[in-house]
């Protein structure tokens, strides 16, 4: 059967009840490509929403999903939108619960949506704690502190390096969010793998080819004491 193309894919969830907060077509596209070039079998999703890229996984990929939703609207709607795969989807109503494996292909990153950074943070690092191997993980959006716990997560099993989505203007649509991949390498002692994960970092701080990432550089270098009081406050609240 024909799959319909990440255009089609957005237009079939951003004209749905409820999809203000559905990824943007560049993240579809890279999930997609993803799941194509991949293969994966195991998908961890935190946040799966409506289910947009659980969609584009199911479409493009043999995989079993597993994904956390905590909101009873968007569980329905999960399961109606992806009705088709009941039997590769396993849904997750509390972050609280542990994921069924310790070994994914793609952990998929765009929840939980808490209160404060802090209890997103909490309940992502709660998730990521028990797992043991990860090949990649896909962040949506900016998302600077879960970008920053799944580098260090993967700091923890092996080197890794970043592939930058980045946002750009889509036709019709404006100025769209990109994300970031964090894909596990090779083996090395564990002094060169927290030297490497300390490089990223940096890196992934600043992006200046990234419109979106390019204003907040630039609010960021304009307030510097908001900016020195922020990274306090997140080094303070570091879990
Ligand atoms: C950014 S959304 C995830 C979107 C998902 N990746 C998609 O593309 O469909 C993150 C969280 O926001 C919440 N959320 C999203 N849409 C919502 C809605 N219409 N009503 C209530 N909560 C919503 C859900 O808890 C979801 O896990």
């Amino acid at each position: 059967m024909k799959k319909p193309s990440p255009e089609q894919i957005h237009t079939l969830f951003s004209s749905q009840m409820g999809a203000y907060a559905i990824a943007t077509p560049i993240n579809i596209n890279a999930i997609i490509a993803f799941c194509v070039s991949k293969k994966p079998k195991r998908v961890l999703e935190l946040g799966g929403g409506i289910g947009t890229l659980t969609y584009c996984v199911l479409n493009y990929s043999e995989a079993i999903v597993e994904v956390y939703e905590e909101n009873g609207f968007c569980r329905e709607k999960l399961r109606q939108n992806l009705n088709r795969w009941s039997e590769r989807v396993v849904l997750k109503k509390s972050y609280a619960q542990t994921p069924n494996l310790t070994d994914y292909d793609l952990v998929m990153i765009d929840g939980p949506d808490s209160v404060t950074i802090e209890e997103r943070d909490r309940l992502t690092y709660q998730v990521l704690g028990g797992l043991r191997n990860i090949r990649s993980f896909f962040i949506e959006g900016s998302r600077y502190s879960q970008r920053q716990l799944a580098q260090s997560k993967m700091a923890d099993i092996s080197l890794y390096f970043l592939e930058r989505v980045r946002g750009r203007e889509v036709e019709g649509l404006g100025l769209m969010k990109g994300g970031l991949f964090v894909h596990k390498a090779g083996h090395s002692p564990k002094p060169i793998r927290y030297f490497c994960h300390l490089l990223w970092l940096v890196y992934d701080s600043f992006d200046f080819m990234d419109p979106r990432r390019r204003n907040k550089i630039k609010v960021r270098l304009r307030n510097p004491f908001q900016t020195m009081l922020r990274f306090f406050r997140r080094f303070k609240n570091r879990v």
